[in-house]
This record gives structure tokens, sequence and C-alpha cells, in this order.
């Protein structure tokens, strides 16, 4: 009987430029089995749809990423604590015709911030951004108990919502949660600026103001694949920056984890995909 590997693919629009397909593979290498693994383009009106035929085709697992990991919340027939703190699915793993959704974006952040020795324990953090991307992450944030957490966003009101879906959450782990106009007038200090904003892909401007940042803060930009206007600014201000290759490759790990069940090593993956030459910057 000939050995079939498990299938598994990332599903997004637009999906071309995904990493994942590279990341998964190399994983797989490490512990010496083989895998199936694919980029499909996938709207949101074709995605229940879609997922039946994943199913019928028997795969093992997608990988859920923008614009599709609301949706994918909502499709999943079982849901991981996390996915449903978070409204948001990166992971899904079918098992007897059924999807169980999980997310790990978050401890995909938490982890390469630890790698790049930032602890956010007791930290005075800023997270930009009010979409998906930003309470997808938020969960992970609060349990690592930073002192204060400042939500902003271009369109305020967009935080005012998120304060108030998140403020148990964070009473619950002792976090100050405060909504913070960061475009006025107010110098505040951060140790830590999180830009979960998509503005590196629509403008030249960072949604951030200069003000805010020292040669102390340290700021973190979920992007990957480009120098973002945020943090060329953060090098400018001699701040340490970085983009979220890395985050990328932790959340890539968790997922690997939940189908494997091993947590593969990451230190050496960003140079290794840097060897394969993609057509990103890497
Ligand atoms: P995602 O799932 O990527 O989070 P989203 O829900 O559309 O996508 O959210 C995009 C985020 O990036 C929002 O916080 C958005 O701000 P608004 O709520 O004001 O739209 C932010 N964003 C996008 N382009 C931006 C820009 N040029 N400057 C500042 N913020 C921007």
């Amino acid at each position: 009987m000939s050995f079939i590997p498990k299938q598994f693919a990332v599903i997004g629009h637009p999906i071309n430029h995904s990493l994942s397909p590279n990341i998964h593979l190399l994983f797989a290498k490490e512990f010496d089995f083989p895998i199936g693994y694919e980029r499909v383009d996938i709207d949101r009106e074709s995605l229940l749809r879609r997922l039946d035929e994943f199913k019928e085709k028997e795969y093992s697992g997608l990988n859920v990423t923008l614009p599709l990991k609301h949706d994918a919340y909502l499709l999943c027939q079982e849901l991981s604590k996390k996915a449903q703190l978070c409204e948001s699915v990166n992971t899904i793993s079918i098992k007897n015709n059924q999807l169980h959704g999980d997310t790990t974006d978050g401890i995909g952040l938490i982890r390469d911030l630890a790698n790049k020795g930032i602890n956010l324990n007791q930290a005075r953090c800023l997270l930009v951004g009010a979409g998906g991307v930003a309470n997808g992450v938020m969960a992970d944030i609060i349990e690592c108990s930073p002192s204060e957490l400042y939500l902003t966003n271009r369109t305020i009101e967009k935080s005012i919502l998120m304060e108030s879906y998140w403020k148990n959450y964070a009473k619950k782990h002792s976090v100050l949660l405060k909504v913070e106009e960061i475009q006025g007038e107010n110098l505040s200090y951060y140790d830590v600026i999180i830009n979960a904003t998509s503005a590196g892909f629509s403008s030249e401007i960072s949604p951030i103001p200069d003000r805010i940042i020292n040669n102390e803060t340290y700021c973190y930009d979920m992007t990957y694949g480009m120098e973002t206007p945020f943090m060329k600014q953060a090098l400018k201000l001699n701040a340490r920056a970085c983009d979220g290759l890395g985050m990328l490759i932790e959340q890539a790990a968790e997922s690997f984890r939940i189908w494997h069940n091993l947590l593969p090593q990451t230190q050496n993956i960003k140079k290794e995909l840097q060897l394969l030459k993609l057509n990103i910057n890497i």
C-alpha cells in the first residue's frame, strides 16, 4: 500500500506571496516526514463551499489568512477558547468531517517578541489598529500582564468599541486598558509600540507620530515583506524596530504543533527562507 502524505493549504486573498507553504515544508523537513502544502486563493463569498471541498478531499488542515479569519471563525464547528475570545481562526484542523478552529497569531507575536528579548510583563504598551489583526492578538498581549495597554486607531470609535469588548479580560489580568488619541498634543511614553494596521500597504506615512518614539521604544510592525513607513520612522529616530516575519514563523510553528503534535525549531527558518531566493523582501 502506498503512503499518501497529509495535505494542507493556506487560504486567503490575495495568496500568491504567502510564505506559509515554504515555512511548513521546512518544518516537516526537520522531522523528516513528507507533507503536501499549497496556496489556494479563496474569496469570502466562496469560503463555505470551498471548505466543504477540502473536507471531501480529506485535507488534514488549513491555515487561514486575510480576509478570511473572521469568516472561518463563523464557519468552524468547534473552536478553541482563544479563537472564541478573539473571534478569529488562522488554523483549522479537519477531523471526522468537522472543522476545528484555533488561532495562533497572538502566541506567534509573543514568542517572537520573547526571541527578541522583549517581555511585555509590566511594560507600557501601545497597540495601533482596531481591525481583525489587532483583535486577534489582544488575548495573548493581555495574558502577558503589561502594566498599561493603550489602544489607538485612525478611527478612534473602533478603539472605544475594542476597549469595551476587552475590558473584563484586561481586568481579570490586572491590566489597565485605555484608549489614547495619539494624534493629540500629549507627549506619551511607551516601552513597546505594536503596529497592527494595514497602513504599510496603502500609505507612505506612518500612522504613529514621531514625538511618541524615542531611542528606548521598541517598535514592532506586524507587517512583513517590506520595510514599512513605521519601521523607517523608528530607525530614523534611533528606536529598535522589527517587522512581523518572526511572528509569521512562530504562528506557523504553533499551527504545526497543533496538527502534528511536534513543535519545530524556528531560529534558522529566516535564513533558510532567504536561501530560497523568493520574490519577497525577507
Ligand atoms: P485587518 O483584518 O488587516 O486588521 P481591517 O479590519 O480592515 O483589516 O483593519 C485595518 C486597520 O488598519 C484598521 O485599524 C485601519 O484603520 P481604520 O479603522 O481607521 O480604517 C488601519 N489602517 C489602514 N490603513 C491605514 C492608514 N493609511 N493609516 C492609519 N491606519 C490605517
